[in-house]
């Protein structure tokens, strides 16, 4: 139910939750020094003073303490999910109480409620907007363009978001710039390849509880989430499986020793299948026909298309939660499959989502391109952007030095030489 007071309006499963929430984001600012750094900073130089922003992320632990940094740095800031079941209920309440914030995001949430939480975050009227997937660009360009005049741009988290985001500007239909905040090397090099290879497998290991040593996994796509999904299943001892449609990434993966094949031959062989392609219906009637009986399904791509649960649903003879995040569905043929996190991307349905050590990297783009947009936003047009790359370096930089790792530095020497063209054989 949605709660209101004088100065603060959200809607949250539990307020009583918010201390466990604050221990839990105390627990993974731990490992974001590079955010810190830019407290720190923002305290001083109040970048966003004056200004209102409307996130749409997934409500974890991290993005709690990226909030807490746009707060430091002067943003009034109204948060909603980007996910309906990714929200973490602690800490919705943790930045209600601890952080006054406006919050609207319940895990479970249904899809209608989803939209109008939405909807509630642009009633703060933002400049700036930060999205996870760009549903709340979708909802500002064609519910509220009432709101477009006060928009100086956006930010964006996700592969799928900067495709739609793309695709709209080639039409001419984005009116506000917005950063890629995924294509940064620092953020998709490391969140989608470690963090979503990791919390992958850990949303399956929690759904199931399945062991994955002498298994044979399934993994729908070889791009940055699919690689570290590849990669941390064949380090817990399964035999991991790769279907393709772009070649290179086929030929990197037979490379990398990982079996690849069409899906209709890999659905016979696997025990669990996870994709993470941003594409629809990976898994499909013709696979699910061929798949043994326990097969597990999980997805990691943003929206819950990659299973075709509809499919499954209709051929189902008997649908049972039979484990938290976990259904089993009855075919009538007698096999059953198991889907986690009922095809939401299971990492967050599941699990908590990235570990904060690679989340400091992603959100420090985050925090760095809104400010850059602050900046320059009103020279720029309604386009996607990619971040600077001073920013990605320099955020690099930040996490190495965090980090305690030292690197060389060229010297002049070295220096001069790279940038000779007449240095041949022989010199
Ligand atoms: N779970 C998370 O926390 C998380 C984190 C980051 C990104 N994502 C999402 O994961 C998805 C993938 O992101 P990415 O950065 O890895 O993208 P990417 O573009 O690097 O990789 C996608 C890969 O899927 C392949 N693909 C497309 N259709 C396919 C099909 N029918 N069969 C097999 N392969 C197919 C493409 O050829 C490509 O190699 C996106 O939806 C993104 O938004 C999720």
């Amino acid at each position: 139910m949605m709660t209101a007071t004088k100065e603060l309006s959200y809607d949250i499963a539990d307020i009583k939750l918010a201390d466990r929430g604050r221990f839990r984001m105390a627990w993974a600012a731990r490992e974001m020094p590079v955010l810190d750094l830019l407290e720190e900073r923002f305290r001083k130089e109040q970048p966003f003073k004056g200004i209102r922003m409307a996130a749409a992320m997934h409500v974890t632990s991290e993005t709690a303490n990226l909030m807490r940094v746009l707060i430091a740095g002067g943003a009034e800031v109204a948060l909603c999910a980007s996910n309906p079941l990714s929200t973490q209920d602690d800490i919705a309440a943790a930045l209600v109480v601890h952080y006054e914030m406006p919050v609207y995001a319940i895990k479970g949430e249904s899809n209608a409620q989803y939209n109008s939480h939405m909807a509630s975050v642009l009633d703060i009227g933002p400049n700036v907007t930060m999205d996870d997937g760009m549903d709340l660009v979708a909802m500002l360009h064609t519910r509220r363009t009432d709101l477009l005049p006060n928009v100086v741009g956006g930010t964006e988290e996700t592969t799928t978001g900067v495709i739609r985001l793309r695709a709209m500007a080639a039409q001419g239909k984005l009116m506000f710039p917005v950063i890629a905040v995924n294509d940064a090397m620092t953020k998709h090099f490391f969140d989608n390849r470690y963090g979503t290879g990791q919390s992958t497998i850990d949303g399956i290991i929690r759904a199931t509880n399945v062991l994955l040593a002498g298994k044979n996994f399934v993994v729908g796509g070889y791009g940055w989430c699919s690689k570290g999904i590849s990669m941390r299943a064949r380090g817990m001892g399964a035999n991991v499986i790769v279907t393709e449609v772009d070649p290179l990434r086929a030929l990197e993966a037979v490379m990398d020793g990982f079996r690849v094949l069409p899906m209709v031959e890999a659905a016979k062989e696997g025990h669990i299948f996870c994709s993470a392609t941003g594409d629809m219906h990976i898994f499909d009637t013709p696979h699910f026909a061929l798949m043994r009986d326990g097969s597990i399904l999980a997805n990691s791509g943003h929206f819950d298309v990659e299973i075709n649960m509809k499919a499954l649903e209709a051929q189902a003879v008997k649908i049972t939660r039979v484990r938290d995040f976990l259904d089993e569905y009855t075919l009538p043929d007698g096999r059953r499959l198991y889907v986690a996190g009922e095809g939401r991307l299971v990492n967050l349905a599941a699990a908590e989502g990235h570990p904060s050590a690679v989340m400091d990297m992603s959100f420090a783009n985050q925090a760095l391109s809104a400010e850059y947009m602050i900046k320059h936003g009103d020279k720029l047009e309604g386009q996607v952007y990619d971040v600077p790359e001073d920013i990605d370096r320099e955020i690099a930089a930040l996490k190495l030095r965090a980090m305690g790792v030292e690197i060389d530095t060229l010297t002049d020497e070295q220096e001069a030489y790279l940038n000779e063209w007449s240095l041949g054989t022989g010199h």
